[in-house]
Parts: structure tokens; sequence; C-alpha cells
């Protein structure tokens, strides 16, 4: 039932005009899963309309209303958890517990969000004249634009979605090309949730361009919130400055991940390998360069490399998987020549740095030491199961190797001595920062990037602020 091979549009669950299809492929065996509606200008702009007209009704809609809508939602997708991990893991490649992993984290903003829907207060400002008075509201901004990346199909769309109808906006989605299943899934949860027809739609296509384009141009959007390559990002910026469209961007990352000399290195193995290798190293926060201070570095590398030879590269159904295939052959391209110039211009191999057996999409954990900053491994967003390590002396030195990127989303370091943790935490030019600790998403946090990583936050009480515009009312009486 779960798993929807048409788009859902105004409440309507619809194929393309042209009836063209695309295939969507599982990358472990990269055998065909299913197919879903090619769509094009035509049928996004349809969804805009649906969204716009649902728009007017929706956002009068009470904020207890609004929530009590999430919170049903909520429930059906917690009471679905076993066939959406399945649905995930199948068009993902991520192992199972990952892929129930995330469809909890992307619950867990609906649920959040619902919360919040009563919290979105204004203001009372004491007026400038005597006669005056002035007031503040925050009201929905209008139809958004929600586009999202393969690398989380579900939490993904609910982090945008969910404050965005908490908020009273109607939304626009379009999934990843490679993963629409879990979208459209979601979409299924969300009208047996009864949400009225149009506030939520789907559009499916091979061709984000054209989707891309019709959002981020049409005037009936007001908003376009995007997940995934700082290159596309930009892009999407240039498109809604026409219409002058307020944007999140939740763009790329090269997190660095410092460990000093007073770390305790099995808590920082442990936290090294959770950050880098969960879902096989496709994230945006995921740590893209690790600096090992030299009293230090001979420890931390017997002992991550002994931690990496325990992951098991499988297919994500295997329970015993913690590390699945890539997503497609570009990624396997791109992460396998990296890896080679790396070692071309002297980086030392450890382990891994081939595909694995089980086939093409699948890469070995890799490991590369002596690694340099100048390398295009060290400047590259990895994607992928590499860790590539540096050695360094100073906290001085090691600030500015992890600030020296147009990045600036996570980053992590292993310490104890206090004042280093709040010199380094407040040096690192980044929007997140993990200290002793290699996780840092959650729900009740703002996540989100600064420099080319990104603009707007999404999670915690923040989050909903990107729904919303603020007007003030000034009386005179
Ligand atoms: C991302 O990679 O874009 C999101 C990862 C997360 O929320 O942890």
């Amino acid at each position: 039932m779960l798993l929807k091979d048409k788009s859902f549009i105004n409440g309507l669950w619809v194929n393309a005009f042209s009836s063209d299809r695309f295939d969507i492929v599982n990358p472990a065996n990269q055998l065909v899963i299913g197919s879903v509606p090619d769509m094009k200008t035509t049928e996004t702009k349809d969804a805009i309309e649906a969204a716009h007209c649902a728009f007017k009704k929706w956002k009068n809609y009470s904020a207890t209303e609004r929530a009590s809508y999430l919170k049903k939602w909520h429930q059906l997708i917690l009471d679905n958890i076993e066939d959406l991990a399945k649905i995930l893991t199948i068009e993902q490649g991520k192992p199972l517990a990952e892929a129930k992993g995330e469809i909890l984290y992307g619950a867990s903003f609906i649920e959040w969000f619902a919360e919040e829907a009563r919290r979105v207060y204004g203001d009372v400002i004491p007026g400038h004249t005597r006669d005056s008075r002035i007031i503040v509201l925050k009201q929905p901004i209008g139809v958004v634009g929600a586009i999202t990346p393969w690398n989380f199909p579900n939490a993904m769309i609910t982090r945008k979605v969910a404050p965005a109808l908490a908020a009273g906006c109607t939304v626009v989605i379009k999934p990843s090309e490679l993963t629409p299943f879990s979208a459209l899934a979601l979409a299924q949860l969300a009208e047996e949730a009864g949400f009225p027809k149009g506030v939520i739609n789907i559009v499916t296509s091979k061709s984000p361009i054209s989707v891309g384009s019709e959002l981020t141009t049409n005037p009936l959007v007001k908003k376009i919130s995007f997940t995934g390559s700082t290159r596309v990002g930009k892009l999407l910026m240039q498109q809604c400055a026409a219409s002058v469209k307020k944007v999140s961007m939740e763009l790329g990352g090269n997190a660095p991940f410092i460990v000093f000399n007073d770390a305790d290195i099995d808590k920082a193995v442990v936290g090294a390998i959770a950050s880098k290798y969960r879902n096989a190293g496709q994230t945006c926060v995921c740590t893209n360069r690790i600096f090992v201070q030299s009293k230090v570095a001979n420890e931390f590398i017997e002992k991550y490399t002994k931690a990496v030879k325990k992951l098991k590269v499988a297919d994500g159904l295997d329970s015993e998987c913690t590390i699945g295939p890539l997503i497609n052959k570009e990624a396997v391209t791109k992460v396998e020549k990296l890896v080679d110039s790396a070692i071309n211009e002297g980086a030392s191999l450890v382990i891994g740095g081939k595909k694995n057996e089980l086939g093409d999409l699948f890469y070995e954990p890799t490991i590369l030491t002596n690694v340099t900053t100048s390398m295009e491994i060290a400047n590259a967003e990895i994607f992928g199961p590499i860790s590539t390590l540096f050695q360094f002396e100073t906290e001085q030195e090691v600030i500015q190797m992890a600030n020296d990127t147009p990045y600036g989303l996570a980053s992590y370091f292993y310490g104890n001595n206090m004042s280093q943790i709040w010199r380094v935490a407040e040096a690192l030019e980044y929007g997140m920062v993990g200290v002793n600790t290699g996780s840092i998403s959650t729900t009740v946090a703002p996540f989100g990037g600064i420099k080319e990583s990104g603009i707007g936050r999404e999670g915690s009480k923040y989050g909903i602020d990107e729904y919303v515009v603020t007007k003030y009312i000034n009386f005179s009486i």
C-alpha cells in the first residue's frame, strides 16, 4: 500500500500528461524496483496552483487544527516504520537499522513542529508616539517549494514540510529522482491523516531542471527550501532572485574532525566512525578530514583502523550490514578518482581503496594517512566511506587548516581542556560543532551552515521562522 507509483497533486494520484515514466533502481543489486511519472513544467504549475488554492484555506486553520493533522501523520509514520524503512533501504541503499533511525528522525520533526505550531508568537512594541500602538504578527509565507536529496529521502522532506505546514504554508515537493518512493509513501500516509487536498503535493521527475526552474520562477511560490550541493544551491538562489523568494539552503560540507593530545582516544574513535561512516559517508555532515595531534597520531590510527575493519559491507537488508552501496556509478567513480589521485599525490593507503567484491556500487571503507591540505581529496566533499588523516602540532595550526575551506556546515573535535574547548568551539567557522561527540543531528537543535554551506536553519524553535513573514501593525488611537 505504501509503494505508490504515481505523483500526488491536489489530493489525487496522477500520471504525467505525457504518460512518460522512469525507473528507480535498487543500488544494492541494480534491479528495477518500479517506476514513477516523469513530470515536467506543466504538472509542476498544476501542483503550484493546487498548493496556492489550498493555502487560502489552510492558513486560516487554527494552529491546534494544523497540529492535529501533523500528529495523526506522525503516528501513522510510526505505525508503518518497518515498511517505510524497507522502502528507504531498497531505493537508497543504507542499512535497515539506519533507515529505521531515519524514519524516527524524520517523524520527530513532525511531532516537534506540531507542538511548535502553537508557539508562532508575535510581539507588542511600545509605540513611538503617545497615540501609537505597535504589534508584530508572524504569518505563513505562502506556497513552499521543497527540493530534497537522495541521501535522506524521508527526513529531509519532513524537516522542511513539517514546519511549513505548522506555520500555515502549503507545499510542492520535488523529491530526488533517485529516491521518490519514500516521498510518495509519506504522501500516502499524509492522505490517510486527512490533510485537505492541495496542502501537500509531490511532483516526481527525472528532469530536476524543468521542475526546479518552475518552482524557483513561478511567482505563486514564495519560498524555496533546498538540500543538496552548493553548486545547485547557488543556481537555485540565482533563479529565485528574479522574484525575490525567501530561500533556505542546506548545502555541502567539508567537516573537520580534530583529535587533541588530551582526548579520550577510544571515544574519539567511536565518534569518528559514527560521523564518517554513517550512510556510507554520504551525508553533508560526515567527517571529511580527520586531524590528529602528533603525540596521539599512532594510537589513534591503530585503534581507528581496527574499528574500521569491523565494518561490514553488505546489502542494506542484510541484518549485519553497516556499510551499504553508494547511490550510483557516478558516486563510485568520484570516490575512486579522489582516492587514486590522493595516493598519486603521496597519501598512504592503510586499508580499502577499492570496490568491494559484492558489486560495482560497493566501495570498501578506506583509510588514507599522510594526507596534506593541498591534495584534491582535502578540498572536495568526498561523499563516500573514505577517511583522510592529517597530522598537526598546534591548536593554532589546526584551526587554520580546519577553517581553510569555503564550506562551514559541521565540525567536530575531541579534547579535555576546558579553556581549549571554548577557544576551539568559538574559532571554528561552522554552523554546528560537536565537542566530544560525532553525532550532532537532532530535531531540537538548529541544523544549518555558514559560508558556502548555506542559509537558514532547520529543526528546533528556529526552524519555523523560515516559513513565516514578519508584519507589523501600527495603530493610531
Ligand atoms: C544531510 O546530510 O543533509 C543531513 C544529515 C543529518 O540531518 O544528519
